[in-house]
């Protein structure tokens, strides 16, 4: 059977199987006896339950950019490691969010977060050596220096500051204060987005995309990551804990803006329903192989937790 035709719900505990363990083996191929509470550390929050969103993306970017997955061994490896490379930037970027410098929180995937378990310092260092793991992993990519290279300024600019730490910063001086819509979005499309967006441009990158799909793809992009961000915003006020697997209600008790303070649930989910017809409309043009891209936007909008 072409593993295209699979359903989607196999297609997922298929990749995100895959996904857990190429993450395994990684984080075990740097194992060191006289490191090993960073490395536990880096290795609880990485192996812990998440929903491999990013991960997925990298790959149904690919198959959105007419890449064929059946072409040659490397091909299937090079998107392997770009897709684990952006979970360790993702993974890195939750265990700073829940620092109490940052977001407070004292719960991630369903579990205590990293420097409840391991004390703020350790913390801090297994986020920072899961960013640098990311960019050695792609080094090591089996195909070109120039798309190597690609990759890597793309992860650097998109986790950086014009990307998630700048969008990071943007939410934490801007608790309490009243931003516009414009700078909401900008915050939302920073922080979260620009991660999201760096999967897709993965995914189309390894793909050998041309220039007219690599701007379909960015478009659709920019609007899945405001989308992801206001289907965070939404659940952290109609969800509870043990759902979400995190603190909820938080963003209320630190007066952070979002979309629902700003426009109420109601509105907000309205919103998200008009991003969704304009992301698809966006990506009618690549035609029937974009499917896996839409079943994504479906499962990121539907998402309960
Ligand atoms: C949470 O991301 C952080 C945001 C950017 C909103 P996810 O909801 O993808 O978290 P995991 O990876 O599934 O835990
Ligand atoms: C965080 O947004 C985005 C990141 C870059 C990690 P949130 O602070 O809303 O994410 P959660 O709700 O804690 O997962
Ligand atoms: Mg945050
Ligand atoms: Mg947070
Ligand atoms: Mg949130």
């Amino acid at each position: 059977m072409n593993k295209n035709n699979l359903s989607f719900s196999t297609w997922i505990s298929n990749n995100i199987k895959n996904i857990n363990d190429n993450l395994e083996k990684i984080l075990q191929n740097h194992q060191d006896a006289k490191l090993s509470v960073l490395q536990e550390a880096m290795k609880y929050s990485t192996l812990s339950d998440g929903k491999r969103i990013r991960a997925l993306l990298v790959h149904a970017s690919f198959l959105a950019a007419h890449g064929c997955l059946m072409e040659k061994d490397d091909v299937l490896l090079s998107i392997d490691k770009a897709a684990i490379a952006i979970e360790l930037i993702h993974s890195y970027s939750l265990i700073h969010d829940d620092l109490p410098v940052m977001d407070n929180d004292c719960m991630r995937r369903g579990k205590p977060s990293n420097h409840i378990v391991f004390g703020e310092a350790i913390a801090i260092l297994a986020g920072d050596s899961l960013q640098s793991l990311a960019f050695e992993l792609i080094t090591c990519i089996p195909i070109s220096y120039e798309i190597r290279i690609n990759l890597i300024k793309n992860l650097a600019e998109s986790a950086g500051y014009l990307g998630m730490a700048g969008g990071q910063a943007i939410d934490l001086t801007n608790m309490g204060n009243n931003i516009s819509y414009e700078e909401l979005k900008n915050m939302h499309s920073m922080k979260t987005g620009a991660i999201i967006a760096c999967s897709i441009k993965f995914g189309y990158i390894l793909a050998g995309a041309n220039q007219v799909v690599k701007c379909i793809l960015d478009e659709f992009a920019y609007h899945l990551g405001i989308i992801f961000q206001i289907v965070d915003d939404i659940l952290d006020v109609t969800s509870d804990d043990k759902q979400l697997g995190k603190t909820a209600g938080k963003d209320s008790k630190y007066n952070k803006p979002t979309y629902v303070s700003m426009f109420g649930v109601m509105k907000s989910r309205k919103m998200l329903e008009k991003l969704r017809d304009k992301a698809i409309n966006i990506i009618k043009p690549l035609g029937l192989s974009n499917n896996r891209l839409l079943e994504m936007l479906d499962l990121i909008i539907y998402r309960n937790y």
